[in-house]
């Protein structure tokens, strides 16, 4: 089972469940077939008997949750609740998604002995959440991800962003663009999922970090999107000021915050790319050829 299913995730988990385990019986629901906020709802699933659950609903905007607290907690606490109780009915055992903004980025490389220290509601309700689920069931695995891209129109992060900003600009006939100088682990879904769903045919439980391989500013990322495009002669991406980009975030996120893929890679379990391969991969989906069809 798969929740939060037509998210950037849920479809990268649905993608590699397709291509590489083609026996493997996926019930992949949405946000709308079920909310996991509503437990009588959740626990309507219990007679499924699922062998697995990927819990990849949730609600990924750290501003609202930083707005909405009590929302931010029903969705990613009690509702991982509600799905962990759906979980020990039906003997399944739980895949959970963990964010970086468990951490501050004080401290980096962030490897799986890392204390977190998360700097927003979004990440202390996901930590809480985290907890929860290990507390109850310490076989279920724990991925902490590096912040992603993925999901084509789903796509709420970076790339997502800045390729619809792009498409934008190009029409309005602007050369050049600030961006900012954040740096983060820019990781496909895919390779995630992929690399997830390794683990967990390889029965690995606890907690596991994840990450692509290097790191980028936003603004590296633009000027990789940019000349991955061919858009290189018609836009010019111009460094920002951190300060810039911040000015308009509610919650606090790390200016830089690495993940250690150490754990996969002595395990023998590492399949992470460096994200400009990844991206490259990405960008040449049907979704982008579309997105730039016009300009
Ligand atoms: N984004 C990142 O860079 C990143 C990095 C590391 C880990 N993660 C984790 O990965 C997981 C998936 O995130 P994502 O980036 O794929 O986010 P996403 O694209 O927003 O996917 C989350 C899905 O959950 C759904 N959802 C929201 N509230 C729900 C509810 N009450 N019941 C059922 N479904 C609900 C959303 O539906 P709506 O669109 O209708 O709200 C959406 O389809 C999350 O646990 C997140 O913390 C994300």
């Amino acid at each position: 089972m798969v929740t939060g299913a037509d998210g950037m995730l849920g479809r990268a988990f649905q993608a590699i469940l397709t291509k590489h385990y083609p026996s493997v019986m996926v019930y992949a629901i949405p946000h709308e077939a079920l909310d996991v906020t509503d437990r009588k709802a959740v626990l309507r699933h219990v007679a499924e008997g699922y062998d697995f659950i990927i819990h990849c609903a949730a609600d990924v905007n750290a501003d609202r949750c930083e707005a909405f607290p009590e929302r931010c907690h029903q969705i990613q606490v009690e509702g991982t609740l509600n799905v962990l109780e759906l979980a020990a009915g039906s003997n399944s055992k739980m895949f959970y998604p963990q964010s970086f903004l468990i951490f501050s980025g004080g401290e980096t490389p962030i490897d799986e002995s890392t204390n977190p220290d998360p700097q927003s509601v979004y990440g202390r309700c996901k930590l809480e959440a985290e907890r929860r689920i290990l507390s109850a069931q310490p076989e279920a695995l724990v991925v902490r991800m590096a912040g992603f891209f993925g999901g084509d129109e789903k796509d709420k992060n970076f790339v997502g962003k800045f390729t619809r900003q792009l498409v934008d600009l190009l029409k309005d006939g602007r050369s050049s663009y600030a961006v900012g100088d954040r740096v983060w682990q820019p990781t496909y879904t895919e390779d995630l999922a992929k690399n997830s769903l390794l683990l967990l045919d390889q029965g690995m439980q606890g907690v596991w970090s994840m990450g692509s391989v290097g790191e980028a500013s936003f603004y590296d990322l633009a000027q990789e999107c940019v000349r991955q495009l061919g858009l290189e002669a018609r836009i010019q991406i111009v460094p920002a000021s951190q300060d810039m980009i911040s000015s308009g975030d509610v919650a606090r996120r790390p200016d830089r915050a690495i993940l250690s893929n150490e754990r996969l890679i002595s395990s023998g379990l590492f399949l992470q790319r460096p994200w400009q391969a990844s991206l490259k991969e990405y960008l040449s989906r049907p979704w982008f050829q579309f997105l730039f069809s016009e300009v």
